[in-house]
């Protein structure tokens, strides 16, 4: 039987602007290509799941729209399930503006009918989550929306995967209904009531405000903590069977060619609940993770460049 995953998260249209260099206040400069793909947080980790071979089911909102209808036609087409995601009548579809220049990708999103996403119409969804083997969220729909899928997972003893991105404080009965928290190194700060540095630290103690966070978060009441590093790889870390925090595990990054940074995380996350729905230990549902996101840089594209199950096996050799 395959997985099946339920993921409950936004879906936004990519406009995507390739830069040699980005502007400075008040200056024009030109660039090089424009390109509109179907993108947001949700949608991304249901292909990035589908493609890996479950079974997906995705819970979101679009505007009634041109945008919105691609964004629904692009998820069928990958064999998605789309009947949870409702088409707001007075709202646009979610727009996610994104400048990728060299080393250097910014994402400012608009989320439209991703913000009308409410506890309800997750509630009207609920014979998913009593079929899901993992239920995968993020942070592009109200709080509220996100609360509610949660407690439907619990209820039906489905294990969470909660993507804190884009990060914000959260409150700790949520914290502790999670299974699985996956923030990035700023994302870790941010959930923890810290606020992002101002500049990059050195080694030492970037490595030090890792632990503390992750051990932070456990303390708060999370299951296990993954973070995702970028080219340094991931970390995890497990409470254990006592509620004692656990070490923190490093899994180094695949080396890889960078053409487009976009969605690494979201293959990351897909690629995580497919494993754990697969009944894989932790550490090595992070090792898989971790290839899907290499496989899924080295492509342009959110959705266009999520991994196969067949490319993934091919780079596990
Ligand atoms: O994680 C990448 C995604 O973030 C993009 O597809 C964009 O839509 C934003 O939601
Ligand atoms: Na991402």
């Amino acid at each position: 039987r395959r997985p099946h995953i339920v993921v409950v998260g936004s879906l936004n249209l990519d406009l995507i602007v390739e830069v040699d260099r980005l502007p400075d206040q008040g200056e024009t400069v030109l660039g090089k290509k424009a390109h509109m793909l179907p993108g947001g947080k949700g949608a991304n980790q249901a292909v990035a799941a589908r493609r890996l071979g479950a079974e997906v089911s995705l819970i979101g909102a679009v505007g009634r729209d041109a945008f919105g209808a691609r964004l629904l036609e692009a998820l069928r087409t990958e064999g998605i399930d789309t009947e949870g995601v409702k088409v707001v009548p007075d709202e646009g579809s979610g727009l996610a503006f994104i400048t990728l220049a060299e080393r250097d990708n910014r994402i400012i999103v608009v989320p439209g009918a991703n913000a009308r996403l409410t506890p309800d119409d997750v509630d009207r969804q609920a014979a998913l989550f009593r079929a899901a083997d993992v239920v995968l969220v993020q942070l592009e729909i109200p709080l509220e929306a996100v609360e509610k899928a949660v407690e439907l997972a619990r209820r039906s003893g489905v294990r969470v995967i909660l993507n804190p991105a884009p990060a914000r404080p959260l409150p700790a009965t949520l914290l502790r209904a999670v299974d699985v928290l996956t923030p990035n190194r700023l994302e870790l700060r941010v959930v923890n009531d810290l606020p992002p540095p101002a500049v990059e630290a050195p080694e030492e103690e970037a490595s030090a405000a890792l632990e503390a966070g992750v051990r932070a978060l456990l303390a708060r009441g999370v299951s296990s903590v993954v973070v995702t590093l970028g080219a340094e790889g991931a970390a995890y870390a497990i409470r254990d069977a006592h509620g004692n925090p656990g070490g923190l595990h490093r899994v180094p990054a695949v080396r890889v060619p960078v053409r487009d940074t976009t969605g690494a995380g979201d293959a990351f996350n897909g690629a995580l609940a497919v494993a754990l729905a697969e009944g894989r230990p932790l550490g090595e549902a992070v090792r898989m993770a971790n290839r899907a996101a290499a496989i899924k840089v080295t492509r342009f594209g959110a959705q266009a460049g999520m991994p196969t199950r067949a490319e993934l096996e091919r780079w596990q050799e």
